[in-house]
């Protein structure tokens, strides 16, 4: 390979720069200002926004025909949740905590995507989230390093399977944002990150850690700095961190721009300086700039960078390409035929309504739910008749095809004309008649379900929010609804943690439903009529009120808690206004049933390193309806060498009880899981007291005090 060959393998582009792509040549705003060749087009490694079985196939074949040594593009594109089957978003793929459905959402994604020509996934996102402003949450699976983790294991496991290279069905996964993109002050999104390294590594980083040790293929850098350096050119993050203590030998690919973002930032005077520092950080493809294009070939000649760490960066670019079967068969799993029977398949929206009905969560109900198919229902609100379920990042998927919530409460009635419907106010706006129209609708009903949220533009990349309330027009219908005197249940469709007030005070009952993919309106109505009962447990906190964000569950106690035994009135962490707890607690759901939990019990009051605890609870069904409780064990560290969180979630399990029906759960509380980073950074347990936890959610658990002795 020449020089250029290397430097312009290096590079990423958009799809309208390739022949045979159906919007070849529509090189508008800010790619068009990218200053490249033809030549380094026909150079380039890889390509992104890539889908189409047929369209794949006539790029790669016109790109071989003009790359000299037969070099194939790199597929990638951001298949998130789902391809064209959409699932869930992930925080709400997230309140499922069911890992094998997550797995099986990917593994789905993935023979969707593989088909239609995608070779790697910008997925999963694990940055873990605290503040609901950020419009981003909704593609994390929460606040929870530990649960976080578990996803990201088990997203992997389903882009990628265990035979990358033997499987053609499967994609490779690039786990991102590297690293703590989630934690942009503010809740704004691209703004400043700074965390101490402590932090870093004890709550941000193990979620990407654990997706890499999955054998997660790529990693995506973030936008935001870490301790001054933004993502993209820190060597200390990337090369010593990643690179060498983690030893990460795959491919890293810049965010969007996040090369020459370093202008900017304020840490390159010049492309040329952007450049130089990505690739001495280690970042081997540039996504949709050209600072590499542009200079790296004259830092060479200059004798600024070593040729050495260009040709790493290409080996690694031409080892995924390998690994993936590209130079044997550049089409890998590319087929118009397959992609007919395989795209949308009838098996897999079944799994999509599946995860959607495991997803939702109840956050309220006074026994209005479930609803009475003998009923009339009124089902008004802006998302009464919208497809707009499939949430950001759904590109390739189609609202057209989603049955609306309306209509699939229809199916559930005994007389489906008795169902009436009205928008009663659009997302952010609503008039006099609207409004008339849906009291009138409401008027003659026997329960309302109304249907509010957020559009899917108000959450996603760079859909960050100062209020987060719903929209007033939205509370403007409640609150002429409520006056009528009847009983309604207000179903969500949003992608963070809003302010509830106006809500749920004033609802019956509170569905949230978040954005719930392709299947959405059936798999809500499920829940609606009790044919599934809700399961899902919150796994990012609801705030009381924006004032509180960022607020969670895994927090550190301070030297004046409230409630301390010998806590002043007012000189403690407090607020005069608002109460510290979160309106919804982290792990909170409700069911249609009622589970009890007996007195938890530890096998002994001492662990040591080589005598694990053991913790049972029985658990028992004390309603009508079979349910799936999801118990959970959270630890708290009461002697730490640095202060630690006054919870942490070690552990759960997912049981299914039918009326009546009681099972003792057991886990086990090991030395391992109670290793921390201490102010030195080194990673260990302390002897000393703790306390266990084991209940339905955060809040609400019985203490087991233990001590682990050494
Ligand atoms: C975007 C996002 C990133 C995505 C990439 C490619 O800016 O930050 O998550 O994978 O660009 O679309």
């Amino acid at each position: 390979m020449t020089l250029e060959e290397k430097v312009d393998q290096l590079i990423q582009l958009a799809v309208p720069f390739f022949e045979g792509a159906s919007d070849a040549g529509q090189i508008t705003g800010p790619m068009a200002s990218l200053g490249i060749t033809e030549q380094t087009v026909h150079n380039a490694g890889s390509v992104l926004g890539m889908a189409g079985a047929q369209e794949t196939i006539n790029v790669q074949r016109a790109h071989l025909e003009r790359n000299r040594l037969g070099i194939p593009l790199l597929m990638m594109a951001d298949i998130v949740h789902g391809f064209k089957t959409i699932f869930p978003v992930p925080l709400a793929i997230g309140c499922s905590w069911d890992l094998e459905l997550a797995e099986r959402s990917a593994e789905i994604a993935a023979k969707e995507a593989a088909v239609s020509g995608v070779h790697v996934t910008f997925a999963p996102m694990v940055d873990l989230v605290r503040d609901p402003r950020w419009g981003r949450v909704m593609e994390s699976t929460g606040e929870d390093p530990y649960l976080n983790a578990e996803f990201g294991r088990a997203f992997v496991r389903g882009f990628q399977g265990a035979d990358l290279a033997g499987d053609p069905d499967r994609v490779a996964a690039c786990v991102k944002h590297f690293a703590a993109y989630g934690a942009a002050e503010a809740g704004r999104d691209y703004n400043t990150v700074d965390l101490s390294e402590r932090q870093l590594r004890e709550f941000y980083l193990p979620a990407y850690k654990a997706a890499l040790d999955e054998g997660c293929e790529m990693v995506m850098t973030s936008f935001n700095t870490v301790e001054g350096v933004p993502s993209t050119g820190n060597a200390k993050l990337m090369r010593n961190l990643l690179r060498e203590e983690w030893g990460f030998d795959g491919v890293l690919i810049s965010d969007w721009g996040a090369v020459k973002e370093l202008i900017p930032h304020g840490v390159a005077a010049d492309e040329a300086e952007a450049a130089l520092k990505s690739l001495k950080a280690g970042v081997d493809i540039e996504m949709m700039t050209a600072c590499y294009t542009h200079h790296l070939a004259d830092l060479i000649g200059k004798g600024e960078v070593e040729e050495a760490l260009l040709d790493e960066a290409v080996l690694r670019i031409l080892q995924l390409k390998e690994k993936l079967g590209l130079f044997d068969n550049p089409y890998r799993a590319a087929d118009p035929e397959r992609e007919k029977e395989i795209v949308f398949s009838a098996e897999h929206r079944e799994a999509a309504r599946e995860l959607a009905r495991k997803s939702s969560v109840l956050l309220k109900n006074d026994g209005l739910l479930p609803l009475k198919p003998s009923q009339r229902i009124a089902v008004i609100g802006p998302f009464s008749r919208s497809g707009d379920l499939l949430g950001p990042w759904s590109w390739t998927g189609s609202s057209d095809a989603v049955v609306r919530l309306s209509e699939a409460i229809r199916g559930k009635l005994s007389d489906p004309a008795s169902l009436t419907v009205a928008d009663g106010c659009g997302i952010e706006s609503v008039t006099e008649e609207q409004l008339a129209e849906a009291v009138e609708a409401a008027r003659n009903a026997d329960a309302i379900v109304l249907a509010l949220g957020e559009n899917s533009d108000m959450s996603g990349e760079a859909g960050c929010r100062a209020d987060i309330r719903l929209p007033e027009a939205q509370l403007e219908l409640i609150r002429r609804v409520r006056r009528l005197g009847k009983p309604f249940a207000a179903v969500l469709f949003n992608g963070r943690p809003l302010d509830l007030h106006g809500v749920f005070e004033e609802a019956n009952a509170v569905l949230e439903a978040w954005f719930p993919g392709s299947e959405g309106g059936l798999a809500i109505a499920d829940l609606l009529f009790g044919d599934v009962n809700p399961s899902g447990r919150l796994t990012m906190s609801f705030p009381f009120s924006v004032g509180q964000v960022p607020v969670y569950y895994n927090a550190f106690n301070t030297g004046r808690p409230q409630g301390a035994p010998d806590a002043q009135v007012r000189y403690v962490s407090q607020y005069l206004d608002i109460p510290n707890e979160p309106l919804l607690p982290f792990g909170f759901g409700l069911s249609y049933t009622a589970f009890e939990y007996g007195q938890a019990e530890l096998s002994s009051d001492t662990m040591t390193p080589d005598r694990p605890l053991t913790v049972t609870v029985r658990v028992t069904n004390a309603g009508s309806t079979a349910g799936v409780e999801t118990v959970q064990l959270y630890v708290r560290d009461l002697s730490g060498e640095v202060v630690r969180p006054v919870k942490e979630l070690k552990d759960y399990r997912q049981v299914t009880l039918q009326p009546g029906e009681s099972q003792v759960v057991r886990f086990e509380i090991r030395e391992e899981q109670l290793r921390y980073y201490h102010s030195d950074l080194s990673h260990s347990s302390d002897a000393g007291t703790f306390h266990a936890f084991v209940g339905s959610n955060s809040r609400d658990n019985a203490v087991l005090p233990f001590r682990l002795a050494k």
